[in-house]
């Protein structure tokens, strides 16, 4: 007889089992995996959960500062924010190969949690959000690899923690369930999923701080449409892609040679399948002409009309 409530207890137990006395790190996203991962082992350790939240420079426009606010302090959680911009940036200059990135990403958050760890002593547990569909895709479950997802893939050999998952026998709309179960607010259960690996692998190709710029700068400029419209619940996830080639436009009498912004859009169960949102053209052409007017070096929006199979739902 399987119920959420069932799965809280017999997690809350089994934590406690694993843990006995000693301390456990979270990487906290702001995002809903790792945030009912926070409270269920808030439930479990109270205090004896630490939560870092890393701010990779790859973040949504004023991300940062939305995560602090919505959960320091909150839910018995002690969220404590490293700046960690400038070493990612540096790791990922000049490389442009999408698992590369994606492998030096998920490193990079090991090495910062190895680095908070010791400065908090005597962490011997590392807790993650992880989601059966991350598992699923990654390869560990299946032959193949889809792509490595930064926090099953990307994991170093080095790595000083053990790992603790509750989280990674369930698809997204269960740990919605979850969260609503644990009495977490609509507005942090229903976020659209963000990937680890943030906006760089939304700029495809190498990352500049130049072009993570563009896609941030457009990708606040959608959210705020789709909000605004009414449609942020029925669409899984909405963002906007910098492919990175130039083409010719026309600005008033001038010519231009600039980037191209993609946007994709998509409605699924669980990430694993996927179809593109049918938004309607009035919105999708309001949303193209704030994106060319108000986002320096864009003058031309494409909207990604395919779903998953055969594309992923993010681009790299
Ligand atoms: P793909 O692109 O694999 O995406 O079709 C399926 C879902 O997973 C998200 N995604 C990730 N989530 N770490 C995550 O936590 C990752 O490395 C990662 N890569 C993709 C993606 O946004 C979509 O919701």
């Amino acid at each position: 007889n399987w119920s959420m409530q069932n799965f809280i207890d017999m997690e809350v137990e089994k934590i406690r089992e694993l843990v006995g006395d000693k301390k456990v790190l979270l990487g906290l996203s702001g995002g809903v995996d790792s945030s009912v991962v926070g409270v269920l082992l808030n439930k479990a350790i109270g205090d004896q959960l630490t939560c870092i939240f890393v701010d990779h420079g790859l973040l949504r426009k004023d991300e940062g500062d939305q995560v602090m606010d919505s959960l320091e302090g909150k839910f018995g959680l002690n969220v404590i924010r490293v700046d960690a911009k400038d070493r990612f940036l540096n790791k990922l200059e000049g490389v442009s190969d999408p698992e590369q990135k994606r492998k030096i990403i998920g490193n990079e958050f090991i090495y910062v949690f190895n680095d908070e760890a010791a400065k908090l002593d005597g962490i011997d547990y590392l807790a993650q959000g992880t989601l059966y569909t991350d598992v699923i895709e990654s390869g560990t479950a299946t032959a193949q690899t889809i792509k490595s997802h930064h926090n099953v893939g990307g994991l170093p050999d080095d790595m000083a923690f053990q790992l603790i998952e509750p989280l990674n026998t369930l698809f997204k709309d269960e740990v919605r369930e979850l969260g609503l179960e644990l009495d977490m607010p609509e507005s942090l259960v229903w976020r659209q999923p963000f990937p680890g690996p943030g906006l760089g692998i939304r700029v495809i190709g190498e990352i500049t701080e130049d072009k993570l710029e563009i896609v941030r700068e457009s990708d606040a400029i959608l959210r705020e449409e789709i909000k605004k419209a009414g449609l942020d619940r029925d669409i899984w996830q909405y963002f906007t892609v910098l492919p990175g080639f130039k083409s010719v436009g026309v600005m008033g009498d001038a010519r231009t040679y600039d980037y191209t912004i993609g946007i994709r859009a998509i409605t699924s169960i669980d990430g694993m399948t996927a179809d593109f949102a049918r938004i309607p053209w009035d919105i999708l052409q309001k949303i193209s002409v704030r994106i060319v007017n108000e986002v320096n070096h864009v003058n031309r929006i494409v909207y990604d009309i395919t779903s998953k199979p055969p594309s992923t739902v993010e681009w790299e």
